[in-house]
């Protein structure tokens, strides 16, 4: 049993028996973010890119658990050398863990340190986790990778940020969904500010009229996968 639970802006929380995954733990500075840190078993630490509504709270939780920051290699040096435990990986890379694996895949927008310096490509993740594959699109525009993507990787669910502004909007993300060639999608990076508002019903019937399962996940739900 794999539990998939979204924690609010794009942080998701993805938990199996051989362990607990947190992705762009922007908790503390999230007032909207819903998540019991205390309270489930957090084994890996990934981030997306180096943006503070994605690093968020990995530096001091991963010193905290010693659980480690897998990030892209830049990024990952960074988080060393603030004293958290961190995996480097690059683009096209694929790391196993006890709970499945993760490979990295690019995402196209920008990403430096809170400091502002270099912090590598923006990334997106692609996990495995007993057997079901789970896109994670960081910050993103739409792009053509998604269609690759969806030849050779296949992946069963997408997490796809829809407020556009910083990255997709709706009708781009109904796209990419579709070259993903995914059967549920669920949205992210919207309304945690008022630059990201959108409605993100009209993403659902947009989607559902294509075949594609949408679940508007509230922070703090969770759905069994
Ligand atoms: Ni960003
Ligand atoms: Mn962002």
């Amino acid at each position: 049993m794999t539990l998939l639970q979204y924690i609010g802006h794009s942080a998701f929380y993805i938990k199996n028996d051989d362990g607990g995954v947190l992705i762009d733990p922007f908790i503390s500075g999230n007032p909207k973010a819903v998540f019991d840190i205390n309270n489930n078993k957090i084994t890996d630490i990934f981030v997306t890119h180096a943006h503070s509504d994605h690093l968020g709270d990995a530096i001091p939780l991963s010193k905290a658990l010693k659980a480690p920051i897998s990030a892209i290699f830049e990024l990952a040096n960074y988080c060393a050398s603030k004293g958290a435990y961190s995996k480097g990986i690059n683009m096209g890379g694929k790391i196993k863990y006890p709970w499945g694996s993760a490979k990295f895949l690019p995402a196209f927008h920008s990403s430096a340190t809170p400091e502002g310096t270099y912090a590598g490509m923006p990334a997106s993740i692609l996990f495995e986790i007993g057997g079901i594959k789970i896109y994670h699109a960081g910050d993103t525009c739409l792009n053509s990778e998604m269609k690759t993507i969806g030849e050779v990787y296949k992946p069963d669910i997408a997490l796809l940020p829809i407020g556009s502004t910083f990255t997709m909007d709706i009708d781009d993300a109904v796209i990419a969904a579709q070259w993903l060639g995914v059967k549920q999608v669920i949205p992210m990076h919207y309304n945690t500010f008022e630059l990201i508002n959108t409605d993100a019903s009209i993403f659902k019937n947009k989607t559902e009229k294509l075949g594609i399962k949408c679940m508007l996940l509230s922070p703090g739900e969770g759905i069994n996968i």
